[in-house]
């Protein structure tokens, strides 16, 4: 190939018309993922591979499946991001379980998430200590001002007295609420 063409004017359109083609199928590209990201993110989805174990019947007994509002809270808002980079770094990550599914013996077994629960509470609880639990604020958007009048008394005094707090003394919501949607284990 002749690079010095690619300085040639006539070559600098083709160029231009490259980049063109690059842009559009990138944003093609960008909108294709969306949609099979957004596909690969429903319950359903995540219950292909932990099928047998308890966590989506955990999620329906708890406040979060089984609350007077008619709410049934899905994995993903509690367990992805929703702003669409965090949401691809996430999804990287989480492709990571691919991996285990394959090499972790007898992973899909209650057995299984019975006997290693503490440990992937910890590592679950690590995603939302780093996000200071957004995805909890996402919906508990009236926690620290303006709260409800129907808040219990000693709820709103913990929230209020937990956000005049600074730096590492300042907790989030998975420090005091651990097991809001499956049960934490004691040990
Ligand atoms: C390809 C199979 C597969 C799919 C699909 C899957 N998981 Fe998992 N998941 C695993 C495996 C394997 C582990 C154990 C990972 C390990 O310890 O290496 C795991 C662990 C977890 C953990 C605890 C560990 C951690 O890092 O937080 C959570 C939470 C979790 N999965 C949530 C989900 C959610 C939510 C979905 C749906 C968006 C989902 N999983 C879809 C296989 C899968
Ligand atoms: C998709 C919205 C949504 C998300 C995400 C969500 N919640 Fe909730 N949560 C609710 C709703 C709705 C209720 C009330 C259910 C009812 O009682 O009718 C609730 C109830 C609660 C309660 C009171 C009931 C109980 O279990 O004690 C606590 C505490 C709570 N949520 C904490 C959390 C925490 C911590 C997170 C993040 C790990 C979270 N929530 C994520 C919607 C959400
Ligand atoms: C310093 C500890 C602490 C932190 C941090 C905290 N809470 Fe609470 N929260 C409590 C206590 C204590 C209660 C009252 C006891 C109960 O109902 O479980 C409560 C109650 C609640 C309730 C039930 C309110 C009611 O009237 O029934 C919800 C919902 C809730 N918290 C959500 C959250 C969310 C979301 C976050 C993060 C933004 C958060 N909390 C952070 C301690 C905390
Ligand atoms: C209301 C928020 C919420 C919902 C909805 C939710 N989870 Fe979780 N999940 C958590 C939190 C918080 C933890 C960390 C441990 C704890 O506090 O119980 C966790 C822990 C886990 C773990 C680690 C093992 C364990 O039991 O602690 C897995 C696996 C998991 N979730 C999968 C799922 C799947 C699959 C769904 C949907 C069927 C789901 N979660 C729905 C908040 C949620």
């Amino acid at each position: 190939m002749n690079w010095r063409a690619l300085f040639k004017p006539s070559a600098k359109y083709s160029i231009i018309a490259l980049i063109i083609v690059g842009v559009v199928m990138g944003v093609v590209g960008y909108f294709a993922t969306q949609q099979t990201l957004h596909a690969t993110s429903t319950d359903e989805f995540c219950m292909t591979c932990h099928s047998n174990h308890s966590l989506k019947d955990e999620v329906l007994a708890s406040a979060h499946g089984g609350g007077s509002a008619g709410v049934t809270v899905q994995c993903q808002d509690c367990h992805l991001p929703h702003g669409p980079v965090d949401y691809l770094i996430k999804k990287i990550i989480v492709s990571k379980d691919l991996y285990g599914f394959v090499t972790i013996k007898d992973f899909n077994t209650q057995a299984w998430l019975d006997e290693n629960r503490k440990e992937q509470a910890d590592l679950a609880l690590e995603y939302f200590r780093a996000t200071d639990s957004a995805n909890c604020q996402h919906c508990h958007t009236r926690i620290y001002e303006d709260q409800p009048e129907t808040m219990k008394k000693m709820a709103k005094r913990m929230h209020e007295r937990n956000a005049k707090q600074e730096g590492d003394k300042r907790k989030t919501c998975v420090d005091c609420h651990k097991g809001v949607a499956h049960p934490y284990p004691k040990k």
